[in-house]
């Protein structure tokens, strides 16, 4: 049996939402990763210092008792973002970084920011003070093909971006295209990179009839595109990092609406190891799960380590959201019941 013992990971890109959900799921990524940065597009969003407060305080008590896992807080940019009230929060350790929506891009996104050049003094801000800007990078005119709008948001605004900013440390979300796998790159910012982008490509969501369990923001794109975002994620250079961009929606929910968002934390360690090992690069495994996101982000990796052993391992059809022993919901995870070939031993000293 092969085995891998790794620094233990963190989780660059979470959505963890709140109440039951959050209650059910958060172990998924508190038993395993040091840290994560928690997305802010709650039902009300995270635009405050006094909310992240308010937020973190209620993921702090939906952890179990002995846990060490820290999440780190964002801030939702809006239009009417207070510069003041973001740098002090960052500079109070409330906040770790901010999060760029473009207005109406994705799930609760519909408080985010209509004209992006009207953030540029805040940008400005950020860069002076050392604050990551984290970025959802898709246009929505909709008049762009919603598979070319990483491409077209790169153009129209990042690229602005990073020429006007050049100390900003920018993060491109969950990136889904060879385009940004090269600007990432070429223009010296950080990027996430999911495990279901490395695993599918646009057909999946139309296989056997229109199916929305695999669709998310970005939307998966052709498969030349998965391809060179597995090479990106596998080369061990240190501007791409874990982020899996778990987003758990009711089952009900993504039957009724097609919500975006795939919820992977069960199983996105072993689904990212099934790529590399298909890529023959478990070797570079560490850099992508525990390593480059600490560089990137100047922090420490994490002391402890985590152990991975190559058996096999079926993944279950649903996760149930249960309150007061009952079952009130459920929500299926990525993978669901596939067999992978890696499963998460636990955390070793
Ligand atoms: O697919 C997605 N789901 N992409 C996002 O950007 C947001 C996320 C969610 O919150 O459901
Ligand atoms: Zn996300």
């Amino acid at each position: 049996m092969k085995t891998l013992t790794i620094i233990k990971p963190d989780d660059w890109h979470l959505h963890l939402r709140e109440g039951l959900v959050l209650k059910n799921i958060i172990q998924y990524t508190s038993e395993y990763y040091g840290r994560a940065v928690i997305m802010p597009n709650t039902k009300s969003p995270i635009t405050s210092i006094d909310s992240a407060i308010t937020y973190k305080k209620s993921i702090a008590e939906a952890l179990p008792e002995s846990s060490k896992f820290e999440p780190l807080m964002t801030m939702y940019l809006s239009d009417e973002t207070d510069k003041g009230e973001l740098i002090n929060g960052f500079k109070n350790n409330v906040f770790f970084a901010a999060k760029l929506y473009p207005a109406n891009a994705t799930t609760n996104s519909s408080h985010g920011v209509k004209k992006i050049e009207n953030l540029y003094e805040i940008f400005e801000s950020m860069q002076d003070s050392g604050m990551p800007l984290l970025i959802h990078g898709e246009v929505t005119d909709s008049e762009v093909d919603i598979f070319d709008r990483e491409e077209v948001f790169i153009d129209r605004e990042l690229s602005a971006i990073a020429r006007r900013f050049p100390k900003l440390k920018i993060v491109l979300e969950h990136i889904t295209t060879s385009y940004a796998v090269d600007f990432v790159q070429e223009n010296n910012i950080g990027a996430t990179i999911t495990p279901h982008h490395l695993h599918i490509n646009r057909n999946a969501m139309f296989f056997g009839g229109l199916n929305s369990d695999f669709y998310c923001l970005p939307v998966a794109k052709r498969e030349s595109n998965r391809l060179a975002l597995r090479k990106a994620a596998t080369s061990g250079k240190e501007c791409f990092f874990l982020g899996t961009d778990s987003a758990p929606h009711l089952i009900k929910w993504k039957a009724f609406c097609g919500c975006a968002g795939i919820f992977n934390s069960p199983v996105a360690l072993e689904s990212y190891l099934t790529v590399f090992e298909e890529e023959n690069a478990l070797d570079n495994f560490e850099k992508f799960a525990s390593l480059n996101g600490p560089k990137f982000y100047n922090m420490p990796p994490n002391r402890e380590k985590l152990k991975l052993v190559s058996r096999l391992n079926k993944v279950a059809e649903f996760i149930d959201v249960i309150e007061d022993k009952n079952i009130v919901g459920q929500i299926k995870p990525f993978h669901a019941g596939e067999t992978l070939k890696w499963q998460v031993e636990g955390i070793v000293n």
